[in-house]
């Protein structure tokens, strides 16, 4: 089973930064268009954010369940405490963001502090990673 779980793991992860990469690069196009941006560009926005959500609720999901019953809830050390630190800070931006633009009016740009998160939570994911891998090798 925890092989499985850590197949899903890795397909969140996948997903999550397809979506995180994918919002970004669509944010700085939206941008450049200069005026309201195309249409199109705006379905996108929609659906790399919803990849990069339902990536890091898989994420949560699986980490969850390999940490509670494959590890027991077991104190796994600073570096995993840190990871999960930055997993909560990277599900926070993004209900944040989610939240934010259900308030915004179609087609306008996301809010100033959402534009400024998003790098953030590539960076926190870069960490969470890296802190993975040295947690379990
Ligand atoms: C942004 C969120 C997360 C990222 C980017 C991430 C990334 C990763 C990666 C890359 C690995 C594989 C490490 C390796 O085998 O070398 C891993 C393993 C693992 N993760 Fe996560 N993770 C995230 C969230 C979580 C959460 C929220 C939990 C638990 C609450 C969790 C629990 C685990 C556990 C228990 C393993 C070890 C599986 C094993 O025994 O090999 N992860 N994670």
């Amino acid at each position: 089973m925890l092989t499985f779980m850590k197949i899903l793991h890795l397909f969140g992860l996948m997903l999550g930064a397809g979506g995180g990469l994918g919002s970004m690069m669509v944010g700085i196009q939206a941008k450049r268009a200069g005026g309201p941006p195309p249409p199109a560009l705006l379905a996108l926005r929609k659906n790399f954010a919803l990849a990069a959500l339902i990536g890091v609720l898989l994420l949560w999901a699986t980490g969850l369940w390999m940490w509670l019953v494959d590890y027991g809830g077991a104190w796994l050390g600073t570096a995993f405490a840190v990871k999960i630190a930055a997993a909560v800070l990277i599900l926070a931006i993004l209900v944040a963001a989610r939240i934010a633009m259900a308030r915004t009016a179609p087609g306008s740009p996301p809010p100033a502090f959402i534009q400024r998160l998003g790098p953030v939570s590539g960076l926190l994911s870069y960490i969470a990673v890296a802190l993975a891998v040295i947690v379990f090798t």
